[in-house]
This record gives C-alpha cells, structure tokens and sequence, in this order.
C-alpha cells in the first residue's frame, strides 16, 4: 500500500539504516555534528567563500532556498567529494502550491474538497522542484485557520481538523511519493507545530493561547494524522504557546510529538525561530534559547546559528549530552539515507517531466476549475452562452493580471506562464461575442477612480459584465495580515458605480482569503470565488462562465458578514444561550431608552446576523442535487463497533456535475461540550443529470471519539445527530446511540 510505504520508510526502514547511521555518528566529530543540525540560507547561485568553506569542513546539514540547478549541484559536490565525511545537503524550498507551474493556493486546494487533486497538485510541484535539486518541501500547513484577518490563511487547508487532516495527509502523499528514494520524491514538512492559526487578531506571529483540550481536539488532529501517514519532518512554529514558544516547547515536541506519537523524523525550527526565543523573553541569551530548543527536541536551526555557537559549551558544561546531539544528528541522516541521497546526491532532471509540461499544466487546470466555489447565481445567469450574448464588458484590476492570479508563496512561478481570464475568454468566445476591457482602477488597492468611466461606459453598452475584483498577491500570505477584510481599495465604489449602469454583473473574485462580502452581495447577480488560481486560473474560469465545466467546489472555511464576527467557524460550542432566530435582536428594533435586560436573549451581536454570509461546505453547482432517503445500518452500536449510512443522491437538473456530499455529527452531550457540528467524511461524486445514486459512508465509534477533561482520548457512549447534504447547513438529520454494552 503506497500511503504506509512511506510511513514506513522512516520507522521501519530506520532499522535498516540505523547501522550505517551509527557508523557515520561514530565517525563525526562534535563540529561535524552540529553542522548536521544547521540550515543556511542560499545565495541565488552562488556559493560565498564563507559558505564554500563551511561545505568543505562539513558543517552544513542543509540548504534552503537555493533553487539553481548548478549550484545545487555544487553545493552537493563539495560536500560529497571534499568534505571528510561526504554527507550530503537536504535542499528545501517553500514549494507550497507549485514551483513553476502554480495550482491555486493551499486555501483554494481545500476548496475543492479533492484529496485525488491535491495529491496530484503536490506531485507535479515535487516534480517540478526535484528537477532543480530541490529534496525537501516546507509543506504542508496544516495550521486550522478560524481567522481569516490571518494573511497564512491562503497557505492553510482551512478551519476544519478533519478536512484538514485528509487533505494534508494527501499532500504529503504528493510530495513523498510511494518512496522517498524515487527520483522526483520530496521530502515533506508538517508546520508550522502547533496552533500558529490561532494568532490573537489574525495578527501574524501574535500570541496564542489555546486550552489543551481545545489544542488536542481542533489544533493537533491534522498534525497527528501526517506523522502517522509518515510525514519525514516537522516544523516549530514562530508562535508563543500558552507563554511558551513552540521553539522551545518541550511538552509539545517531547511529550506529545516524540511520546505519545512516536513520531520518528526530525524537526526543524522556523527561521531564526530559536534565536527569537530570547525576543519572546522565554530566554535571556542566544545560549540559554540553543539550550531550550535543543532540549525540548528542535533537531535543526533554521538560519540563525545559536546551536552552531553554542552547543559545544553546553555540552562542556554538561547541560546537553553528546547522545542528546547523536540521537538528532541520526535523525537528519535516516531522511538522508531514505532520501537515497547517500547513493545519489545529484539532479537527475532527464528522468523527469520537463516544467511546465501539457501534464502538469492540465493537472493545474483541473485544480484551478474544482476549487472555485460559485456563492451566488440569481436567475441562473451563469453560465454564460456564447452564442446568445451579443457583448460582454471584462472589468477589473484581476481580469489581465498575469501576477496577481498566482497568489502568496510562488517563489518559483512566472507570470509569463499564467494564462489570465482575459485571455482565456477571448479564446473561448472568439469573434461570436464583442469583448470591451476597461482595468476601471490600476490595482485591487487604488483609490483612484478617474478610470471609472471608461468602465462604466463600456459596462453601458454591453450585455454582461464580468468583474474581476479582489485582493493583490502580496495582502494575503505571512506577515500579510488586514484588520478590515472587504474589498480593498474603491472596489466596492466601482461595482456599485457598474451596478448603476443596470448591466448584469457577474463577479469573480480572486483572493487569498474570505473577504467580508455582505454589502456588495446584492450588486452581483453571480458571484465565483476563485481564490488565487495559479497558472491555469485562466482558461479554469473560462470553462465555469461558459459551462464547460459546472462549479463543484464548497467553502474550507466560513465567510463571515462582518470582521467583527470573526471568529467564526461552523465547529462552534453550542454555548448555554445559543443564538436564534426568536431570540436576535438587531439594535435598530431597541427601543431608546429601553431598560436594561438580558432576558431571552443569546450569544448574538447588536449590529449583524449571527449566521455567516457563507457557511463551511457551501457551494453552488449549474445543477440541483437533492439528498434523500438517509438511513442507518443500525441505530444502536456498541462501543468498538460501525454502522453504515446511506443517502440517495440525486442529479434533478439537467446539467451534469459534480457534488460534494458531507457528512456531519453532534455528539449531544459530552464530558467536555462538543460542538454543534463536526465534518466526519465527505465524498466528490459526479452525477449525470436526472440520475440518482446510492452514497454510503463508514462511521466507526473511534471516529467520534475526543479528548475528554484528562485528557484521555475517548468515545463516549450516548445519542449523536447525523446530517448528510451539501453544506454545513443541511437539515437532513438522523439520529444514533453509542452504548456500553456488545449487542
Ligand atoms: C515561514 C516558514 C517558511 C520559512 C522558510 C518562515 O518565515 O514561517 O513557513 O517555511 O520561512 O522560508
């Protein structure tokens, strides 16, 4: 089975390895060794004097961000052929959604609720990077995302453990391979461990502070389902966990990690991470931060050089053992040796696809065109007929912006490759629809407006509009955070001024995060998310307006009305004054003066709706799917037991298409509370129009067990709802019970 082969490649094979790993160990000395445990920087292809010398003497374990081909490629001589010992380098590279050839951002890969494509979206880009002599990926983040002011949440998988965890786990597949040593696998890297997502105001590197059992419950479940799929390494977050920084964290890395997982591969710190304990004021010096992260289990500084100065004299004073420094060096050199490095260190680029290859921008194409996830569509005027469409105007700073489309993280990616919707629609419609292109403002942030009439008037005079609007690349993404999520710039003045005209719109928008949508929903009579779409996002979207394709996608996190909702997440407690309908109040229905009371009142806001604009799992289709018919095997099981459920599903328009079918329990009453819902299992199923089928799910009494008060991982037995539809909001409900007793 390929998904244990590679879990196996680090713990099994380990024992094939661990004799050669002990003879090398016993061959290095303390230098060498630390080398082993330090990453430096690249110098874009060149290799500094300094650098070359610290090669030479074998101090170096790893490189990061160096993507030439040639120097890689003496970067590794010089280890090999001239160092004492001849270890070779892991290269690493933040290869997050693509490396030439970019698929939609992380966020938008959730989207498509697909662990086929996101696997196959991670085997292109290790492909791709292999062929440069890249071997380590600083992939997945598998951070859950509740924050969407949070600029990393385009690089995350969205707000759910469970979505999270299948899609991570197919990431890691993607990059792997079935083997590690196979030539185009790559190394992948859990990160950022752990709770960097819950940064206090979606501020980037803030504060977190997260109770265990919530920490256990929502934050670790993706990082635990990686290490058991064999993930080859971790990576510490930059964070600061409940007062301490996860860099120096011993609970997190020795107890949980190493303890109670068993998770054998390395970890490595975030850039600079260790010296930056001392900035936390966690520590008072480099030394003491080396000291912490060290003995807490970081096995490799990233950058910063604390253990490079410092380890030997805390080893001198006792303080860190030497088979404390053997026992992390021998984890970095079994990926080496999975890596098959140890027998070829060199880029073997002619055995792999080229870049950019038909292949790898099909499979880009097809990402691109299942992540984008359609929020409105009155009247169904989407999609589009060519034929029947007389002149559409193209409005938007995103509609021919090569750049833009490809989003944050694309370190690697060209804009000369993307094919924009501009483009792409020109192609689709040839000369059957006049096409009018007005920019309407330079960039998503301008505030200028004086190139508003031209859009305006060609809007006039046009049968549809489609806008592109959204938010650059570069404000989402790390240290990209916004307190305010709509539209930036005059946006929302240039749909409303477009609006005016009495033309249709419909609006694409393309961001690297949920944007607070709520006040120009009603200008838009279709509204396509598309995230950042990559490469291919072009000809992706093409194919929705005009009904190539139906869009299939359904939201990874939910869109809040208001910034101040946030957060705001499907998975929420039910709390002991649960919001209703009876019971919301807006403050405008207040009378003046009216006396103080709280009496009937619930968890709400004075000023907005409870409920999301759009909730987890939303999406529309070109069809109508129905569910029906939901059944059980049994309505009672013992603990240690299955059942399984069945729904009818159904194609009742007449386009075919794809659904996503979710499914989502309440475990009512728990030893800790449990929220309202939870995503248990969902299924991508395509369904010609007018035909039915039969879908049915596993659910085990283990997957529904939680971390209780001590901590324990349990399933308790009692009664649980069950709900099966396409949304997070589906009312098709059936009930079981989990009892004590065998049957
Ligand atoms: C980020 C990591 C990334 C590393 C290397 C850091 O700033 O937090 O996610 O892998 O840089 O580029």
């Amino acid at each position: 089975m390929p998904s244990k082969g590679h879990l196996n490649l680090i713990t099994n094979n380990s024992s094939h390895y661990d004799p050669q790993i002990s003879e090398l160990v016993s061959r290095m000395d303390l230098n060498e060794k630390i080398g082993q445990l330090s990453q430096f920087s690249g110098h874009d292809a060149c290799i500094p004097d300094h650098l070359q010398k610290a090669l030479r003497e074998g101090c170096v374990g790893s490189i990061l961000n160096e993507v030439d081909g040639t120097t890689i490629k003496e970067m590794q001589r010089i280890v090999v052929e001239e160092s004492r010992l001849g270890i070779p380098l892991l290269i690493g590279r933040d290869v997050i959604h693509g490396f030439k050839t970019i698929f939609p951002i992380p966020l938008g890969q959730a989207a498509s609720w697909s662990p086929e494509l996101v696997e196959s979206a991670a085997r292109v880009a290790a492909l791709e990077s292999a062929s440069c002599g890249v071997n380590w990926t600083f992939a997945p983040m598998i951070d859950i995302s509740r924050d969407p002011r949070w600029g990393r949440i385009a690089e995350s998988l969205g707000e759910d453990p469970y979505l999270c965890s299948v899609l991570g786990v197919a990431m890691v597949k993607g990059f792997q391979g079935d083997n590690l040593a196979d030539v185009g696998s790559i190394a992948a890297c859990a990160k950022h461990f752990a709770g960097y997502g819950a940064a206090e105001s979606g501020r980037d590197y803030n504060t977190t502070n997260i109770p265990e059992n919530e920490l256990r419950n929502v934050y670790l479940p993706p990082f635990k389902a990686v290490a058991e799929a064999g993930v080859a390494t971790f990576m510490a977050s930059f964070s600061d966990l409940n007062g301490v920084p996860a860099s120096g964290n011993e609970w997190l890395m020795k107890q949980v990690l190493r303890e109670e997982w068993d998770y054998p591969g390395f970890v490595v710190s975030d850039w600079e991470s260790i010296k930056q304990l001392s900035v936390h004021g966690f520590t008072a010096n480099d030394k003491e931060a080396a000291f912490e992260a060290a003995n807490a289990g970081i096995d490799m500084e990233m950058v910063s050089t604390t253990y490079h100065k410092h380890l030997p004299s805390l080893i001198g004073e006792g303080k860190i053992s030497v088979s404390q420094i053997d026992s992390m060096v021998s984890k970095v050199l079994r990926l080496k040796f999975a890596l098959g490095l140890f027998e070829n260190p060199y880029i073997e680029a002619d055995r792999l696809p080229a870049l950019l290859c038909d292949e790898h921008l099909a499979v880009a194409r097809k990402a691109a065109t299942k992540s984008c996830v359609l929020l409105k569509n009155d009247f169904q005027i989407l999609p589009l007929d060519a034929n029947n469409i007389k002149s559409l105007a193209i409005i938007g700073p995103l509609a021919d912006d090569a750049y833009e489309q490809l989003g944050t993280w694309i370190f690697d990616g060209e804009a000369q490759h993307s094919v924009t919707c501009l483009q792409a629609i020109q192609d689709a419609i040839g000369d059957r629809v006049e096409l009018h292109y007005a920019k309407g403002i330079d960039s998503s942030r301008s505030e200028d407006q004086g190139d508003f009439a031209h859009a305006v008037q060609i809007a006039t005079s046009s049968s549809v509009a489609l806008m592109f609007l959204g938010e650059e690349s570069i404000l989402s993404g790390e240290a990209h955070c916004r307190s305010d999520i709509k539209l930036p710039g005059c946006q929302e003045q240039l749909i409303s001024a477009i609006a005016d005209t009495g033309t249709p719109i419909i609006l694409v928008v393309m961001a690297g995060r949920p944007l607070t949508l709520e006040k120009i929903m009603p200008q838009a009579d279709a509204v396509l998310y598309a995230w950042h779409p990559g490469t291919m996002g072009g000809p992706a979207i093409a194919d929705l307006l005009f009904g190539v394709h139906s869009p299939s996608g359904k939201l990874p996190v939910t869109f809040p009305r208001t910034v101040g909702q946030i957060p705001l997440y499907y998975g929420q407690k039910n709390t002991g004054k649960p919001a209703t309908n009876d019971s919301f109040m807006h403050m405008n229905d207040i009378p003046l003066r009216a006396a103080q009371t709280s009496l009937g009142m619930s968890a709400t806001h004075l000023d907005t709706h409870f409920t999301p604009l759009f909730s987890f799992g939303y999406g529309l289709s070109y069809t109508t799917f129905c569910y029906q018919n939901i059944s059980l095997s049994q309505h009672s099981i013992a603990l240690g037991e299955s059942l399984e459920v069945n729904v009818e599903l159904s194609n009742i328009g007449n386009i075919d298409a794809e659904e996503v079918a979710q499914l989502y329990v309440r475990d009512l009453v728990g030893n800790v509370t449990r929220p309202v819902k939870e995503l248990k299992g969902f299924q991508r199923v395509y369904l010609q129009a007018g035909r039915s089928r039969t879908l049915s799910f596993t659910l085990s009494s283990a997957d529904l067990a939680f971390y209780d008060r001590k901590m324990q991982l349990r399933t308790e037995p009692g009664q649980f709802h069950l709900w099966i539809g396409g949304n997070s909001e589906t009312e098709l409900r059936t009930e079981f019970e989990i009892h004590n007793e065998v049957n």
